[in-house]
C-alpha cells in the first residue's frame, strides 16, 4: 500500500498581522477584574503610525511547545507564558490542539517610549485569529486582544478610538471614534534609555485603590472623556491639550500616592525621571511663547507631545535644541489605522488601504 498524504484540511495554518501600539489621551489606570482586564475607567487613544508591530503566527501539528520569537531573540519565560496564554485563548475558540510559532517585530526599539504590550496583543490576536480560520468582527477581536493585554484592545479599530469598561466581558472592547485621516494632530514622542522603571505599570493599576485620590479621579473621569471626546469631534486642539494634560497629571498623582504591595519600602510610585519634569517646564515655556504644543505622560518617563501638523518641524527643533540629542529619541507618529492583515492566506480581509507608517526615529 502506498503512502497516504494526509488529508489536507481546515483552515490555513498560518497568517501575519501589523498593529500600532496606542496612545491613551485619557488612560486606562486600575482594573475592576484583574482576570478579564476589565479596567475600571473608559479611556480614549490614537493608534501611533509611526510605530508598528509585525507578527506572525503559524500553528503547526509538529511542534509540541509554542515557539515564540520577539525581535529576533527567543521570549523570555513572563513573554512566552503571556503569548501562550493569549494562543490557547484562541485555540480554545477555533477547538485546534495545534502549537504555534509566532515570530514578532517592532519597528522601534524598546527604549522609544511606546508600550509595546498594545500593538504587540492586537497584532498576534488578528494573526493568531485569521491563522485559527476563526471570522470575528471588529468588537470580538477587540475583547479578545483585551484579554491578552488591556490597552491591545484599543489597537484593533482605526484612528481614534474608546475602549468602553463594560460591565462583563462582553460589553468591554475598543471602537473607533474617528478614522485615521480624520484629524492630522500630531504626536511626537520623546524617550530616553533609562532602563527598566522600578514599578512594572502591572503594579501600579493594582495599587490604585491605596490612593486617597482614586476616587476624585474616578469621579472627574466622565467629564475628562466627554470633553476629549468633544475636542476630537470638533478637531479643537486647543480644547483637547489642557484636557489631555490634566488627565495625565491626574493618573501621576493616583500614582505617587499608591503604595504598591510587596513594596513596603516606597511611599509611592513616581515615574517621571528628571528629564521628563524638564520636558514639561519647556512645554509651558513653548505655549507661553505661543507654540500650541500640549504634554501627555504614561506610567514611564517619556513624554508625548501633542501639535498641529503644521508646528510638527518646529516642534521637533524645539524639543531637538532643548535635550541631550545624543542620548533622547524623537519618534512622529499620527492616527494610524487598527490591526491589519498582511500576506494572508486565509480568514477576513483587513481595512483596505495599507498606510506607510509616517515615523521618524533619530
Ligand atoms: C499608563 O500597559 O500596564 O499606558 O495594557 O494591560 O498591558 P496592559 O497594561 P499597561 O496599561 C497601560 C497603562 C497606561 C495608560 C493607557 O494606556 O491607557
Amino acid at each position: 500500500m502506498g503512502m497516504v498524504a494526509e488529508p489536507k484540511v481546515g483552515p490555513p495554518a498560518t497568517a501575519t498581522a501589523r498593529a500600532h501600539p496606542n496612545l491613551a489621551l485619557v488612560k486606562y489606570w486600575g482594573r475592576r477584574d484583574p482576570a478579564l482586564n476589565l479596567p475600571a475607567n473608559g479611556s480614549i487613544s490614537l493608534n501611533l503610525s509611526g510605530a508598528v508591530t509585525t507578527t506572525m503566527v503559524v500553528f503547526d501539528r509538529a511542534l509540541v511547545a509554542d515557539i515564540v520569537v520577539i525581535n529576533g531573540e527567543p521570549a523570555d519565560d513572563v513573554a512566552q507564558q503571556r503569548v501562550t496564554a493569549h494562543l490557547d485563548r484562541v485555540r480554545t475558540l477555533a477547538n485546534l490542539t495545534e502549537r504555534a510559532t509566532v515570530v514578532s517585530d517592532n519597528t522601534f526599539p524598546t527604549s522609544a517610549g511606546v508600550a509595546s504590550s498594545s500593538s504587540a496583543f492586537a497584532a498576534l490576536t488578528r494573526a493568531a485569529v485569521a491563522a485559527a480560520g476563526l471570522e470575528l468582527s471588529l468588537r470580538e477581536l477587540s475583547i479578545l486582544a483585551r484579554k491578552g493585554s488591556g490597552s491591545a484592545a484599543r489597537s484593533i479599530p482605526d484612528g481614534f478610538v474608546e475602549w468602553l469598561p463594560g460591565h462583563d466581558d462582553e460589553s468591554s472592547y475598543a471602537f473607533s471614534l474617528a478614522p485615521c485621516d480624520y484629524w492630522d494632530v500630531h504626536v511626537i514622542t520623546v524617550a530616553w534609555p533609562l532602563g527598566p522603571k522600578a514599578v512594572p505599570s502591572l503594579a501600579g493599576h493594582d495599587a490604585v485603590s491605596t490612593s486617597p485620590f482614586y476616587e476624585a479621579r474616578l469621579a472627574l473621569l466622565p467629564r475628562t472623556l466627554d470633553r476629549v471626546r468633544e475636542a476630537i469631534a470638533q478637531r479643537d486642539l486647543g480644547a483637547l491639550g489642557m484636557v489631555v494634560e490634566r488627565e495625565a497629571m491626574s493618573l501621576h498623582a493616583v500614582a505617587m500616592t499608591s503604595q504598591p504591595a510587596a513594596r513596603p519600602w516606597m511611599s509611592g510610585v513616581t515615574y517621571f525621571a528628571p528629564e521628563t519634569i524638564r520636558m514639561i517646564q519647556a512645554i509651558q515655556e513653548w505655549r507661553e511663547r505661543g507654540l500650541e504644543v500640549y504634554f501627555t505622560l504614561d506610567a514611564g518617563p517619556s513624554v508625548h507631545l501633542l501639535c498641529a501638523a503644521c508646528d510638527v518641524a518646529q516642534v521637533v527643533q524645539a524639543v531637538r535644541n532643548s535635550v541631550d540629542s545624543e542620548s533622547a529619541s524623537i519618534l512622529v507618529s499620527r492616527a494610524g489605522r487598527g490591526a491589519w492583515l498582511v500576506n494572508q492566506t486565509g480568514g477576513a480581509a483587513g481595512p483596505a488601504g495599507d498606510q506607510p507608517p509616517d515615523a521618524t526615529v533619530n
